[in-house]
């Protein structure tokens, strides 16, 4: 696992976006993980500005969300789908119909589940994985107490979760479903390269626990410390609780520049 610690998003936000583009001109077939939410934002920004000066494609490349809320109608402007229609499809040369996101409006749950699994299987798996974290530690939707083994699945939100999310529904805690279908753990820790991303203090508990704390179903983020190619990119605040944030940089510092990130 590799702790980047940057100024501010925008450093953190280029970073990988670099390395996304740079993964597609190895690899114009990449299969990318998208987040949602404010943390990876900086990030789709910066690739569209890269699409933009000609420096990236995605136009052979396809794109799986890593979750979605149950029961939203279609095209509400908090459902994932939409979010990263706008914040990905419509600024960048991803073909609408490679973006996968799990159907939180399915009549047979169990089975929109099993069909997302074999989606991403049938693409060879997701090559770069993006994602946030909860306040609670959590990845994904995958809520304190998800098994490290889950696939793809229904999950009973957090009141804490629908608080937090409840900007995204004009500050209205009770519009926030509680029901979400998201990638389980077992399906995230497939993806070959993960990439979390925090920002700010509020981050800064939830990044020292999944990072440096014990590997517990507890702190979903915490199965990052048993993927092979983890990279945690954090700014000055959400690393104020790093006990080992001085080897971090240094490590950072004195990184041979063919390993890349
Ligand atoms: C939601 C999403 C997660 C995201 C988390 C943190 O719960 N399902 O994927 O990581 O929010 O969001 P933010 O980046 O806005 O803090």
């Amino acid at each position: 696992m590799e702790i980047v610690i940057v100024p501010d998003p925008d450093a953190g936000a280029r970073l990988v976006a670099d390395a996304i583009a740079e993964l597609a001109r190895r690899r114009p077939e990449l299969v990318l993980g998208l987040a949602t939410g404010s943390s990876p934002e900086p990030v789709y920004d910066r690739l569209a500005a890269l699409h933009r000066q000609g420096e990236l494609s995605l136009a052979r490349a396809s794109a799986f969300a890593l979750d979605e809320y149950v029961g939203l109608p279609a095209g509400h402007p908090a459902s994932y789908r939409q979010v990263l229609l706008q914040q990905v499809v419509d600024r960048l040369d991803l073909p609408p119909e490679a973006l996968a996101v799990p159907d939180g409006g399915a009549a047979d749950i169990p089975a929109a589940c099993a069909d997302y699994e074999e989606r991403i299987a049938g693409c060879g798996g997701v090559d770069l994985q993006l994602l946030g974290i909860g306040t609670d530690g959590h990845i994904g939707f995958n809520e304190p107490g998800s098994s490290l083994g889950s696939r793809t699945r229904l999950k009973t939100l957090t009141d804490a979760t629908r608080a937090d999310n409840a900007r995204f529904f004009d500050g209205q805690v009770d519009r926030v479903p509680r029901h979400v279908l998201t990638q389980g753990i077992g399906t995230i820790s497939g993806a070959r390269h993960l990439v979390l991303l925090a920002w700010g203090e509020g981050k800064a508990e939830a990044v020292a626990r999944g990072v440096e704390g014990p590997v517990t179903a507890m702190v979903p983020a915490s199965m990052l410390q048993l993927h092979p190619h983890a990279t945690v990119v954090v700014d000055e605040a959400a690393a104020a609780r790093l006990s080992l944030a001085d080897y971090y940089r240094a490590a950072w510092a004195d990184k041979p520049s063919w390993q890349g990130l």
